[in-house]
């Protein structure tokens, strides 16, 4: 229902619907600004998404809220645009990588502290494997060691450990961060990268068959559970290599836009206009924000898509085991990300209508994936509940997720969650469609891998839901 508006709220929801009707596609602008491509991550927002809904609907010194915040384009926006950023997520290495995003750190103690790594390293890993061999019999539990084993060559974990030892020499924390966030990103990359592993920034990771080594040695392979449909090859790149190439990559670009902490004491960037807030991240679940009630001046926030469509922990977890995780630890997280196909121990929330008639067709054509849905729309209601006790009256929660079926059926996500909102006492005045790029957008290589990909049939448009919270209840 149509709340009434005096002329500013009137105003504000004018403007929300011009620009949710806008191109939201944004597929031939540069995404990759400021420290945007540190790390790669699974469906991110291009920045121009959140930059557009901030600049137009929030004042400099206001608070931009991302409650499932990923690798923190929305609270990186927020911060470039001399907005108070908060970001939230469940995921460790979501919470490394966006704190070292909004970080500024010292371009010359960064390169500084990036050649003593390197440079130690590689002294290390040449002249001490014993100890570096201790290193690793220390750092893991059996189980993590098996998993890292099977993922990783030997000649690479001596590589990695010996960049962690040096990493962990640092004491300056924003430093330590930002090196941390450069190892993983030499781990979860696409194709490339350091492990066993391909697509692993696709969240889909497959063991190679056959690997040689940056010398051009061939490896020895367990072949034991090769697969008989397809063999993968993949040459293993330097650790130390990569390492010092996304080092200078990364630095190169947030230099470039006022990351660099060196000219922000000198305040010698170009187009000083607003004083840069430090944001706030933190690991919290969406379920229960850290947050007082009505505090937050916009939420922009993109969900997970239901049934583990992306699975992030599984391809995590080949970064995290590095910086201390153990994998009993990550898979007992991995129970509580929103989306996820486990049932034990998770309530339903009553539901409306609509939503309810879905979750009955589908459980016709499959009881449990009926049930795994439930799931995903009771924890969306559970995250807009929260969202709405946190919004200021008269503002709005812009919130993009992707349409999605199961089981073949369409579950129509855009309907269902503005029902769910509406039931909650948010008004929902329009939702925008973006088109995905399906050449930048994070897909799975279905040529390569898996052509029948369940996430490449299922994601063409995202929907973006404008959720406005009324001025009076
Ligand atoms: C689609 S991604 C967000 C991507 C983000 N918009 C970006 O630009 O990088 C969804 C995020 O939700 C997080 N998440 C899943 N369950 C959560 C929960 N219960 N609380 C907070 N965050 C959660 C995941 O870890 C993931 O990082």
């Amino acid at each position: 229902m149509t709340p009434s508006l005096d002329l500013e709220n009137q105003v504000y929801i004018d403007r929300l619907c011009r620009l949710l009707e806008e191109d939201l596609d944004f597929h031939d602008q540069d995404s990759g600004y400021a420290s945007h491509n540190i790390h790669s991550f699974p469906a991110k927002f291009p920045p121009q998404l959140p930059r557009k809904f901030i600049q137009a609907l929030t004042l400099p010194g206001e608070t931009v809220l991302d409650p499932m915040m990923g690798s923190g384009t929305t609270v990186l926006e927020a911060f470039l645009l001399g907005r108070r950023g908060i970001g939230f997520d469940i995921d460790p290495l979501a919470v490394m990588l966006a704190k070292a995003k909004v970080s500024p750190i010292s371009h010359h103690d960064a390169v500084i502290w990036s050649r003593e790594i390197i440079s130690n390293a590689r002294e290390s890993f040449f002249s001490q494997k014993r100890v570096l061999y201790n290193e690793i019999d220390r750092m893991w539990d059996e189980e993590t060691r098996e998993f890292v084993d099977y993922w990783f060559s030997r000649e690479v974990q001596l590589a990695l450990t010996a960049l962690v030892v040096e990493i962990n020499r640092i004491n300056d924390e924003n430093l330590r961060n930002f090196f941390n966030v450069i190892l993983s990103s030499i781990i979860i990359t696409k194709s490339g990268g350091v492990s066993l592993a391909l697509d692993l920034a696709h969240t889909r990771p497959h063991r190679v068959d056959r690997a040689i080594d940056w010398n051009g040695c061939p490896l020895e392979m367990d072949t034991s559970k090769r697969s008989e449909r397809r063999k993968l090859s993949k040459k293993i790149r330097s650790p130390f290599e990569e390492f010092e190439k996304k080092c200078m990559q990364s630095l190169k670009n947030m230099s470039e836009n006022g990351l660099n902490s060196d000219q922000l004491s000198m305040r010698c960037l170009p187009n000083w206009e607003n004083a840069r807030m430090q944001p706030d991240i933190s690991m919290c679940n969406a379920k229960s924000l850290l947050l007082n009630d009505e505090c937050v001046d916009i939420i922009i926030t993109s969900p997970p898509y239901a049934s583990h469509a992306i699975d992030y922990m599984r391809a995590h977890k080949f970064s995290l085991v590095w910086l201390g995780y153990a994998i009993r630890e990550l898979s007992e997280r991995r129970k509580r990300y929103i989306g996820g196909d486990a049932l034990e121990g998770h309530g339903f929330e009553s539901l409306p209508g609509y939503t309810s008639s879905i979750i009955d067709s589908l459980a016709r054509r499959d009881p449990r994936k009926s049930l795994v849905l439930r799931r995903y729309y009771s924890e969306m209601k559970a995250i807009l509940r929260e969202m709405f006790r946190v919004l200021k009256k008269g503002r709005v929660a812009i919130v993009v997720v992707g349409e999605s079926k199961l089981r073949g059926q369409d579950v129509e996500i855009d309907v269902c969650l503005s029902e769910i909102g509406e039931s909650l006492g948010f008004f929902v005045p329009r939702i925008g469609v973006r088109r995905l790029d399906r050449n930048r957008r994070m897909m799975p290589v279905g040529n390569q891998v898996d052509m029948k990909s369940q996430i490449q049939r299922r994601m063409h448009k995202e929907f973006v839901i404008g959720f406005y919270k009324p001025p009076i209840d």
